[in-house]
């Protein structure tokens, strides 16, 4: 798979990118991430991407041009059917597991940090296939979300987690939160770890597992829970 990252702010993925899971996931070859720099797109003197929107307004809003050429940079000779672009702005759908594991299936993915004020509207209309938010909150840019999405479709790919670190038992795999994990010692300060996870008796545990994943979902997120009033699933 392939991520292809359009940001004023390139410098902000470097360490992010080279550390942990998504360092590996490079490594082996599962991914390819490439950061790629608006300005170098831009065509005025001042190589800006920017400027005031028509109608009067607060802010600044991104050009059409180098956002174009930029995208057409990173799909070179591939059809365009064969590459997702994704917005990274408010306005977008909020982003989840589910939008995480469908874009793990998709071969090259760009991802446009959105900036100021906003985007041109003819970028949305005719090279974005899909705006995507992080949540309802509103951050500098997209860069930060883009990490987002890139880190949760990383651990995704096939191979990309070792046997000790799978995605299957994790929060929202399973459509809710995760249960309470305890590990040594036994006894700390005085806090002990329940007696059932020390039993060895394996189906209890589980049993003790499901349960306390789906007290904790009941009681922070009701939406998650299927067949209760609200869930989203
Ligand atoms: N840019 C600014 N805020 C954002 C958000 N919440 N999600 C995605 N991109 C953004």
């Amino acid at each position: 798979m392939r991520f292809d990252i359009v940001t004023v702010f390139p410098e902000i993925f470097a360490g992010a990118l080279e550390a942990g899971i998504i360092r590996r996931a490079r490594q082996a070859g599962l991914v390819e991430i490439r950061t790629v720099n608006l300005r170098d797109f831009a065509t005025s003197r001042h190589r800006s991407v920017d400027d005031r929107p028509y109608g009067g307004g607060e802010g600044m809003v991104l050009t059409p041009g180098p956002l174009f050429a930029a995208v057409e940079h990173c799909r070179g000779a591939e059809p365009a059917a064969s590459s997702s672009v994704i917005l990274l702005t408010p306005q977008g759908e909020t982003w989840n597991q589910n939008l995480a594991l469908q874009a793990s299936r998709l071969g090259h993915v760009v991802l446009i940090c959105g900036r100021y004020e906003g985007v041109d509207q003819r970028v949305i209309d005719t090279l974005v296939d899909k705006e995507i938010s992080i949540g309802d909150y509103v951050l500098s840019g997209g860069e930060f979300a883009a990490l987002v999405v890139v880190d949760t479709v990383i651990r995704l790919l096939p191979g990309a987690l070792g046997n000790a670190e799978s995605s299957v038992n994790e929060s929202f795999s399973a459509g809710g939160l995760d249960y309470p994990q305890y590990t040594r010692p036994a006894e700390f300060r005085g806090m002990v770890v329940p007696d059932v996870l020390l039993s060895g008796d394996h189906a209890r545990i589980r049993e003790w597992r499901r349960a306390k994943a789906l007290e904790k979902t009941r009681s922070r997120r009701p939406d998650l829970v299927p067949g209760d009033a609200g869930c989203v699933r």
